[in-house]
């Protein structure tokens, strides 16, 4: 399902400046030649320019596939690039030819121009030359993701790129393609200078066992949900798969480092982000995929985010801020997730006798490891509202000494959006105040700079190195946040696109969303932004801090908390 829809994404057209920032483009009396593109927001930054081909190689059942989907999502979420996923092992219905359709693929989709429609538009209403186009760096660039999802079916191709000739016929046909489009752009008046196509391999090696199995173990699961195997036939079908990765190993040629590949840029990942290795991979888009894929796995783990409870802004409308979570139902949400964390999250039980030790400074008293027990994470932002809701989460150790459950992280690429002059006014005041604003941000959400404050964009610079480290972890994490960041996040986890993030509607307060991120989540992916995918369970309190929040007696309160069901479903 996904094969096929990833070769059609929908590359929207680029923009090249905020919408909301276009009248600062404008001649005005005190000044009269302004600059013809607005200042550089990071994430529309851009600077990717060239056409980059992403060759994923390695054995069958690496995570290959997992890891190239994840990385166009990155690259596209993040960076703004025009991302296309091509797989071998669906190029075309006739496998004779695949080769020929896959790089005819690559032509249609690595010709296109993203300084088509919306740059001559901005060309000839702002005289945008090309030189100046060129110094802002306004192409977003384009990347063409290749990967065969049936690595066994397509292991000779050449595509595959499973021996040292196969990877020089790649190269050679990328370099025969640069040659023609640049030929094809010089006759259409284009730039003289070559239309850059650069090939980069990325194998991935797996030398750990249980790396191998588990990932064997994903598949297989995979393929039994769909029918594909019998439920009585998954030992025999790993071992089928076993016995044939043996196979494959022995034709496989790894990227050599005798000498005989150093004129290839490459990344080789051992063990996903635990050792890697580079070969000319400098420039802004490798390094970016180096830092990402450093991070990225595909062994299962979960994300929970949560908003904050009702804080004192939110009870009188007013944006931004650093009020606290006073009200009755903000306290009775932060009481819900302090069990939820310690129970469904770490995987820890309320001992018995736990009541008898209540005031006891040590949690160890009070919780105590099950067959379940899982290292778990807490990340709130800088804000009161966020730290304060995640007050009555406990910090007891493991059982081993080791790990200290829930300790608190606090992350200032996490905090709200900041509203500039609009902190801390409701939306009638910014009406009254900034009579501008709401019309400029309803047509530009993403892009709009709040006045001396934030847009989302630059949410999104500030949060990609969280999401790296998010990325890069194999516990659950529990996030404790805001809005426009949880939108953001969760659009990235989900495979929204950006520019709807900041519409969706679907994130409540005193909801906890639980997203699993495996190998099959590329598969359940919808881009609906209106309902969640398979791997999201919302586990929703609105009903429960409502009633806990008119419970006044302290242990009419503990016995609520106690007797709430945790297991919640997408209802
Ligand atoms: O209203 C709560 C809040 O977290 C504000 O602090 C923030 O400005 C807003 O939500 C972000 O949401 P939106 O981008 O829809 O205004």
């Amino acid at each position: 399902m996904s094969d096929a829809r990833d070769e059609d994404d929908d590359l929207e057209s680029p923009r090249l400046y905020a919408k909301s920032q276009e009248d600062l483009l404008r001649a005005r009396s005190h000044n009269p030649a302004p600059t013809t593109v607005p200042p550089p927001i990071a994430a529309l930054a851009g600077n990717i320019g060239e056409r980059h081909v992403l060759v994923f190689i390695g054995l069958p059942l690496r995570g290959k596939r997992t890891i190239a989907l994840r990385l166009k999502r990155y690259l596209r979420f993040f960076h703004g690039a025009r991302c296309r996923a091509f797989d071998v092992a669906y190029a075309g219905h006739d496998a004779r030819c695949r080769n020929e359709t896959l790089v005819s693929n690559l032509r249609d989709f690595l010709r296109g121009n993203d300084r088509g429609e919306e740059y001559a538009r901005v060309r000839e209403k702002y005289g945008v030359d090309d030189v100046d186009a060129n110094a802002k760096h306004v192409d977003s660039g384009r990347v063409a993701v290749v990967y065969s999802s049936n690595a066994s079916a397509t292991f000779r191709e050449t595509w595959s790129g499973t021996s040292k000739e196969r990877r020089r016929a790649i190269l050679k046909d990328m370099e025969a393609l640069e040659r023609e489009l640049a030929e094809e752009h010089a006759t259409r008046g284009g730039h003289a200078r070559r239309y850059k196509v650069k090939t980069i391999f990325i194998e991935t090696c797996l030398t750990k066992e249980e790396l191998t199995e588990e990932v064997l173990s994903q598949r297989v699961a995979r393929d039994a949900r769909n029918g594909a195997v019998s439920e009585d036939a998954i030992e025999e079908t790993k071992e089928g798969w076993r016995r044939r990765i043996d196979e494959y190993r022995k034709l496989y040629v790894t990227l050599q480092d005798d000498g005989s590949e150093d004129d290839l840029s490459y990344i080789k990942l051992y063990n996903y982000g635990e050792r890697v290795q580079t070969n000319r991979m400098r420039a802004y888009l490798p390094q970016r995929i180096v830092q990402f894929l450093t991070s990225t796995h595909p062994t299962a783990h979960k994300i929970y985010l949560c908003r904050h409870g009702e804080s004192e802004y939110n009870v009188t409308g007013r944006l931004g801020g650093n009020s606290c979570v006073t009200s009755d139902n903000g306290v009775a949400f932060a009481e819900i997730l302090g069990r939820f964390a310690m129970e469904k999250i770490c995987g820890m039980r309320r001992r018995a006798d736990a009541d008898e030790h209540e005031r006891d400074v040590d949690p160890n008293t009070r919780w105590e490891e099950t067959e379940h027990t899982t290292n778990a994470r807490l990340w709130t932002s800088s804000l009161l509202r966020t730290i304060q809701t995640a007050a009555h989460i406990e910090h007891p150790t493991t059982n081993d000494g080791e790990w200290e459950q829930m300790a608190p992280r606090v992350y200032r690429n996490i905090d709200e959006i900041f509203a500039g002059d609009c902190e801390g006014m409701t939306p009638e005041e910014i009406a009254e105040n900034h009579p501008r604003a709401a019309y400029l941000r309803s047509m530009d959400k993403i892009g709009y700079r709040y006045p001396r404050g934030e847009s989302y964009f630059d949410l999104i610079s500030r949060l990609e190195p969280c999401i790296q480290e998010m990325e890069s972890y194999t516990e659950p994490v529990l996030v404790v946040s805001h809005q426009a960041i949880l939108r953001l996040i969760f659009a990235y986890l989900t495979g929204v696109d950006r520019e709807h993030a900041p519409g969706m509607n679907t994130f409540s307060q005193n909801v906890v969303y639980e997203i699993t991120l495996d190998a099959s989540c590329e598969d359940l992916i919808t881009e609906d932004i209106d309902a969640f995918p398979a791997f999201v369970v919302a586990h929703d309190f609105r009903q429960d801090v409502k009633v806990l929040a008119k419970i006044t007696d302290p242990a009419e309160r503990k016995a609520f908390i106690r007797a709430l069901d945790l297991d919640r479903a997408n209802a």
